[in-house]
């Protein structure tokens, strides 16, 4: 198949919209963060990454702590305002209802259906933004939202960011079950 090349660019499909908690000066903030993914299993860790100039930047070097929050498709108004207008110019701390667990300073957006606590472990300034990688302390997520014991993507129901469009996605149909369907792989 013919290839485009478009340049080197920070490119990944699919991009999760999550929101990025941290309290600045006492007060809850959040922003959208499409940059974020799993770091390590044991012990568990996310990464995200930061633009240094950000609002929730300064809470996140002022608690050594921070929250992502996985929205509902239903919450996209609000998650899109948390990436347009910074806390610095306008309180966020209403948009969301806000409730703390095991962390005191990592705030938790109560309507969206995960939220996962962190302590930075490392941070790593790679230019433009800094790497936050936090240890995991804790994770809620919404009773209905769990099927046998375990978040169930359809229930979440999360946001998915996409690059070059900038668009909002809603997740897809399920076509098969990881460690499994790769069994009936056949050499030509
Ligand atoms: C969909 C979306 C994804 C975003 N992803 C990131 C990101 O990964 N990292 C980042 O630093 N900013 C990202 N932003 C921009 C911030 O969310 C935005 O600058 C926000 O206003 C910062 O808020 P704050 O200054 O209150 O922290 C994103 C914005 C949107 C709309």
């Amino acid at each position: 198949m013919d290839k485009l090349t478009i340049g080197a660019q920070p490119l990944m499909f699919p991009m999760p919209a999550v929101l990025v908690g941290s309290n600045v000066n006492g007060k809850a903030n959040y922003m959208a963060v499409a940059w974020a993914g799993v770091a390590n299993m044991a012990p568990p860790m996310l990464c995200v990454a930061i633009n240094h100039v950000r609002h929730t930047y300064k809470g996140i070097e002022e608690n050594g702590t921070f929250s992502v929050n996985i929205p509902s498709s239903s919450q996209v108004v609000e998650t899109d305002h948390c990436g347009m207008v910074s806390g610095a110019r306008e309180d966020k701390s209403a948009v969301f209802e806000t409730f703390y667990g095991k962390l005191k300073t990592a705030p938790l957006a109560r309507e969206c259906p995960v939220n996962v606590e962190c302590k930075v472990f490392q941070k790593v300034d790679c230019g433009s933004h800094v790497l936050v990688i936090g240890q995991i302390e804790e994770v809620h997520v919404s009773q209905d939202c769990m099927t046998d014991g375990h978040p169930d993507i359809s229930k979440v129901d999360p946001i998915i960011y996409s690059f070059g469009d900038s668009g909002y996605w809603k997740v897809g149909e399920k076509i098969g079950k990881g460690f499994s369907v790769g069994r009936s792989y056949k050499k030509e």
